[in-house]
């Protein structure tokens, strides 16, 4: 009896609780309506995000094949978008709608240059984009946590933006994925290679490695290192092959479903006027055309 008494109280006071904090919660939203709510410049983020698709080299997508992939652009516009206060959440600032408007342009500005690829590590744009974050979060930015992370576009983005990231997914290749992205580049970040060919190059620095530049180096080494071993072992089973025009076409169809990634690696690519055979797994679209 005295227990279930305890549990009824318990029950009472969580209630409480959790409606003072919707309350709180709704509150907070009136006051702070965040520009996502509000607009967004729609034409250039979803543009960014169909340009991301034929961009290969250097991005997440060559990492390794994800299925359900969402483009970066998509992502780091969301994540801003909805941290950025909108305007009208301050009247004191900006008392007209023409004012509000203005302003408003002024943050378009900011998103439109933060999806453009070609900015993902510029320090500048970044800056001025966690700028914005932190002046309308109090300088208090929320973690962020994607549950269902896949291919991990949303972490990787939070990140980039400055804020705490979690990615957590039931699939064991998402959370490989994830952690190779996220986690594990910061732990080595500024610190330079380790493999034997960097460090006995004659311009060889210990202090001047930035990011993961370091990382990256000793991934290419390794990874290199790893292919030669792969080949020396299995290498005879994927022997060279001619691939007659047709069928080429065909496999290029299923590889560019597939995200391009790995199945042309086994390949060498020439026109030989009749048979394609491949030299570059990277091949442009408009090469492949032309070879058909
Ligand atoms: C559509 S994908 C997410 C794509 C991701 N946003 C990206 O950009 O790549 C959905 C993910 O949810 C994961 N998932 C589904 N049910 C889950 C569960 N109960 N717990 C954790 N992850 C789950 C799947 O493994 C899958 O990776």
């Amino acid at each position: 009896m005295k227990v279930e008494g305890q549990y009824e109280r318990l029950e009472e006071r969580l209630e409480e609780r959790l409606e003072e904090k919707l309350e709180e919660a709704v509150e907070e939203r009136t006051m702070n309506k965040k520009l996502i709510e509000v607009a967004l410049p729609l034409e250039k983020i979803n543009a960014e995000s169909a340009r991301e698709k034929s961009i290969r080299h250097g991005h997440p997508s060559t990492l390794h094949l994800w299925w359900a992939r969402r483009p970066l652009a998509a992502a780091r516009a969301v994540i801003w978008a909805s941290l950025v206060d909108d305007p009208s959440s301050h009247p004191e600032l900006f008392p007209t709608e023409e004012e509000q408007n203005k302003e408003r342009q002024r943050l378009f500005k900011i998103l439109e240059d933060l999806v453009v690829w070609e900015n993902s590590n510029n320090e500048a744009v970044l800056n001025l984009a966690k700028a914005e974050i932190m002046k309308s979060t109090n300088n208090n930015p929320p973690a962020l946590l994607d549950p269902f992370a896949g291919g991990g576009a949303i972490p990787l983005e939070a990140q980039r933006l400055g804020l705490e990231a979690h990615a957590h997914d039931l699939n064991p290749v998402a959370v490989m994925i994830n952690k190779t992205m996220i986690e594990i580049p910061p732990r080595f970040a500024n610190m330079p290679p380790v493999n034997p060919e960097a460090r006995q190059k004659l311009d060889f620095d210990e202090n001047n490695w930035k990011g993961a530049a370091g990382l990256a180096e000793d991934v290419r080494y390794y990874g290199e290192w790893m292919k030669q071993e792969a080949f020396k072992r299995i290498g005879h089973l994927y022997p060279k092959v001619k691939v007659p025009a047709g069928q080429y076409r065909l496999r290029y169809s299923i590889t560019d479903m597939l995200d391009r990634t790995y199945y042309t690696d086994f390949f060498d690519l020439t026109w030989d006027g009749e048979n394609a055979v491949f030299d570059d797994p990277y091949a442009e679209e408009e090469e492949l055309e032309n070879i058909s």
